[in-house]
């Protein structure tokens, strides 16, 4: 089966286990199943839950924006969450939801195998890596479980403050050459 076929059948698996918290629509995530770069928030907000789209309130324009201004197509990445449905409210997903979600997330990076995971604000970057700080680890890059994960602050907080609007969009500029380098690096492995 192809990445497509299997997403789907991942997909379908979800919609059926009735199990999982929450109870708003699965917002399984969007872009190109054979992407380099594979974009990971927290949980879908309201418009999100609304449109069934990972990223389409204020927060995904920020995100689609820097995309397309690195000269990338969002089309041409995957984006999508840790926690699949809206927390009420929009609160902090829980860890008990987070816990639950995590064996389909753990298939959707299977699946995809991207070459770098670009976490989005600490929720994710904890999802991964459990002892990085945002404020300190926001744009490094990590390996770990054999994935390359470049932590971001998340979009939302960079439209609370310019300090982190600033670093947020520095961090943007420097993913393609991130890029090359997990290319010379898996080279020398
Ligand atoms: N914030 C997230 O973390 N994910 C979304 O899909 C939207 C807003």
């Amino acid at each position: 089966m192809d990445k497509v076929g299997e997403l789907k059948k991942l997909y379908q698996e979800m919609m059926q286990n009735s199990q999982l918290p929450l109870r708003t629509n699965l917002v399984f995530g969007e872009g190109n199943p054979n992407c380099q770069v594979l974009f990971i928030g927290e949980a879908p907000g309201a418009l999100e839950d609304e449109l069934v789209r990972p990223f389409v309130g204020r927060s995904g324009q920020l995100l689609r924006k820097n995309i397309r201004q690195i000269g990338w197509k969002e089309e041409d990445v995957y984006i999508t969450n840790i926690v699949k449905r809206r927390p009420p409210e929009n609160r902090d997903p829980l860890p008990e939801e987070i816990q639950a979600y995590k064996p389909y997330l753990s298939r959707q990076i299977e699946i995809i195998r991207p070459k770098v995971i670009v976490p989005l604000g600490r929720f994710s970057m904890n999802y991964f890596l459990p002892e990085a700080k945002i404020t300190r680890d926001q744009g490094r890059l990590f390996e770990a479980n054999k994935l390359f994960i470049i932590p971001m602050f998340h979009p939302a907080a960079a439209l609370r403050a310019t300090n982190v609007m600033a670093q947020f969009e520095e961090n943007f500029k420097r993913l393609p050459l991130a890029l090359k380098k997990i290319e010379e690096i898996k080279k020398t492995n």
